[in-house]
């Protein structure tokens, strides 16, 4: 994969709507010398995201945008090229990207799902697993196109489902891996 980098590493934003755990893991990674990135916006699509704590605490420049129409997209790739973004990593970010959205950053749009892709695209991933009784679920890094949830996948971890889980447990042991999937994927996709 060839990106621009700028400076050394390659400038990324970071797209949440909720607790931005991932958002946390991404941006301690990114703190490590052998990260291939350097986090420098935080976006979101809700005022009130949880996440948005950590743009102080690590002190990253954090915007926020309705994403409701193709003027606030418009706005929102201004502020992306503004800074030489060069990947977006989505990060439990809950809107959908318009297809020139998508076409603007072609190839440098990560996103992580909480499933075995191509199993259980979009939403309630953990409850339609256990209700089929799957053995495992897991999570999926992969390349963001303008289908969702199908872009050309980087990596996966598989996680047992046990028999007395519910869709909060196995969520909460599948984020676990997702914390760890999500840099290895990075790692991998910059040292092809
Ligand atoms: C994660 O499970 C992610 O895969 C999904 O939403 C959750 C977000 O968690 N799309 P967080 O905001 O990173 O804590």
């Amino acid at each position: 994969m060839v990106l621009s980098t700028g400076s050394n590493k390659i400038k990324t934003a970071v797209f949440i709507s909720g607790a931005g755990s991932n958002l946390k893991s991404l941006i301690k990674f990114s703190k490590l010398k052998k990260s291939p990135i350097i986090i420098k916006m935080i976006i979101s699509n809700n005022f009130k995201a949880k996440g948005l704590q950590y743009a102080k605490i690590y002190k990253i420049k954090k915007k926020v945008f309705d994403f409701k129409n193709a003027l606030s997209e418009k706005k929102i790739i201004h502020e992306l090229k503004k800074d030489n973004i060069d990947l977006i990593c989505l990060a439990g970010f809950m809107k959908i990207l318009s297809k020139s959205f998508i076409k603007n950053f072609k190839g440098k749009i990560l996103n992580i799902h909480p499933s075995l892709l191509p199993k259980y695209k979009g939403l309630n991933t953990h409850e339609k697993a256990i209700k089929n009784k799957d053995k495992y679920s897991g999570c999926t890094v992969h390349f963001v196109n303008s289908k969702l949830d199908s872009g050309k996948i980087i990596n996966q971890k598989k996680v047992k489902i046990n028999k007395l889980d519910t869709p909060k447990t196995l969520a909460k042991r599948i984020l676990i891996q997702e914390h760890k999937l999500y840099p290895s994927a990075i790692m991998k996709i910059f040292s092809l």
